[in-house]
């Protein structure tokens, strides 16, 4: 191979790898252009209406939506699969539990103790892979209701067998059985969330899996990704500013401020969609009854008029409001608090992670990019007394 050393700039490429071609999927398609997002082909908008979690993860998984027999495996394997064990659940107590604490710190470790438990996690071959991803899946939901009830002093509630995987997690978290509606927002939120193209979680994901490493370590990779503030964490973003801007008739004069300042406004733009993003919508139609029933309308009424302002005077750029925009203001009236979106992002994510995983072991090469060598060649050793 030849070594490339250049002068700094010197060699011209694209920063972030932004652009370059990772592999080919069949799993999502994200058409920024016409504010689109498809998964294996069914539109976001068909499966937020008529699917559920389980129905997409083997929609991901296997690329075909699942017969009545087909999904009803799934989902027992799912359940099954819920439980976690004590040691792990005695991690999150003592760590969660510390407002300073970050919870994607303790998702990320939690999952991780999870392999030594498991003794089938070494176990190399395609089946293997498939039934990890669906282990991990299945138990994210269960870390992160843990995490949520230990950073408010609470225990663990364990997983019930006889509920959906989205109204056991929110029976998990927030301690009691949740009615249709709110089950069924759960559902969609976690739909929304499960896949994206080739984003930096899902990226960090295949690489580790590239290496043959098991799928805990894959997940954890992509955990890892998702905690850093540019990939997840706007919607945390995006409330505070709901809340900083406080009453709706400030809203205008704060806007209208902040883009004057060139400031950038949480919850709209996105490196890809150019266009409103789909599930900014989908949420945004939930986001009425929603704060309807919390109390939160006030937050729906500022967040309109950002919208409104914001399209008025960006949206010739390209800048719509994104997923994030809309999310933080429906899980905060559905009672999360904002620490957690990121790990609830992750529990739907995996999905998504997972099935790109099981894709990339298929038909699997090593990722190694490379570097262009930029620094000094050939400089003499100087023994450190010389330094
Ligand atoms: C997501 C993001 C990083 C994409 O950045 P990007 O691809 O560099 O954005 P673009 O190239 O489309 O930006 C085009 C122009 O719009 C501006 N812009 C982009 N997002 C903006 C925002 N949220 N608020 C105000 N202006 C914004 C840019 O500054 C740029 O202005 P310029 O032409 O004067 O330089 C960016 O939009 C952002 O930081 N958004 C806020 C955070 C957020 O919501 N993230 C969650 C994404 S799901």
């Amino acid at each position: 191979m030849t070594i490339i050393v250049a002068k700094p700039g010197e060699v011209q490429f694209p920063k972030g790898l932004e652009g370059a071609i990772a592999r080919e999927t069949t799993k999502g398609y994200v058409d920024g252009k016409q504010g689109k997002l498809y998964y294996h082909g069914i539109s976001i908008e068909e499966l937020a209406e008529h699917s559920t979690y389980e129905e997409v993860f083997y929609l991901l998984m296997y690329d075909k939506l699942p017969s009545k027999e087909e999904l009803s495996i799934l989902d027992m394997r799912m359940r099954q699969y819920r439980e976690i064990p004590d040691a792990v659940y005695e991690f999150i107590k003592d760590r969660a539990s510390g407002y300073n604490v970050h919870p994607m710190s303790v998702l990320r470790t939690a999952v991780s103790m999870l392999a030594p438990f498991d003794d089938a996690s070494e176990e190399q071959s395609m089946a293997a892979a498939e039934r990890e991803a669906i282990k991990i899946t299945s138990r994210m939901a269960t870390i992160t209701a843990a995490i949520g009830r230990a950073r408010r002093g609470l225990a663990p509630i364990h997983p019930d067998f006889n509920l959906p995987h989205a109204a056991n997690f929110l029976y998990m978290y927030l301690g009691e059985e949740q009615d249709d509606f709110m089950n069924r927002l759960m559902d969609v939120l976690l739909i929304l969330h499960a896949d994206h193209g080739c984003n930096a979680s899902t990226f960090a994901t295949l690489v580790v899996v590239s290496t043959l490493a098991d799928m805990y370590s894959g997940v954890v990779g992509g955990i890892s990704a998702l905690k850093g503030p540019l990939h997840g964490g706007a919607n945390e973003r995006a409330m505070a500013m709901l809340d900083e801007i406080g009453d709706e008739e400030n809203a205008e004069a704060w806007i209208l401020d902040a883009i004057a300042k060139k400031k950038k406004i949480m919850g709209f733009g996105h490196r890809v969609y150019k266009a409103y993003d789909p599930r900014a919508r989908i949420l945004h139609s939930y986001a009425e009854e929603i704060t309807r029933r919390a109390g939160t309308e006030h937050w729906l009424r500022i967040a309109s008029i950002i919208e409104r302002v914001m399209i008025e005077k960006l949206g010739a750029k390209g800048i719509f409001p994104n997923v994030d925009f809309y999310s933080g203001t429906v899980m905060s009236s559905m009672g999360v608090e904002r620490k957690l979106f990121t790990p609830i992002f992750a529990t739907g994510r995996v999905a998504g992670w997972t099935a790109h995983a099981v894709e990339q072991l298929k038909d699997n090469r090593i990722y190694r990019p490379r570097f262009i060598y930029v620094g000094p060649v050939n400089v003499a050793y100087t023994p450190i007394d010389e330094r």
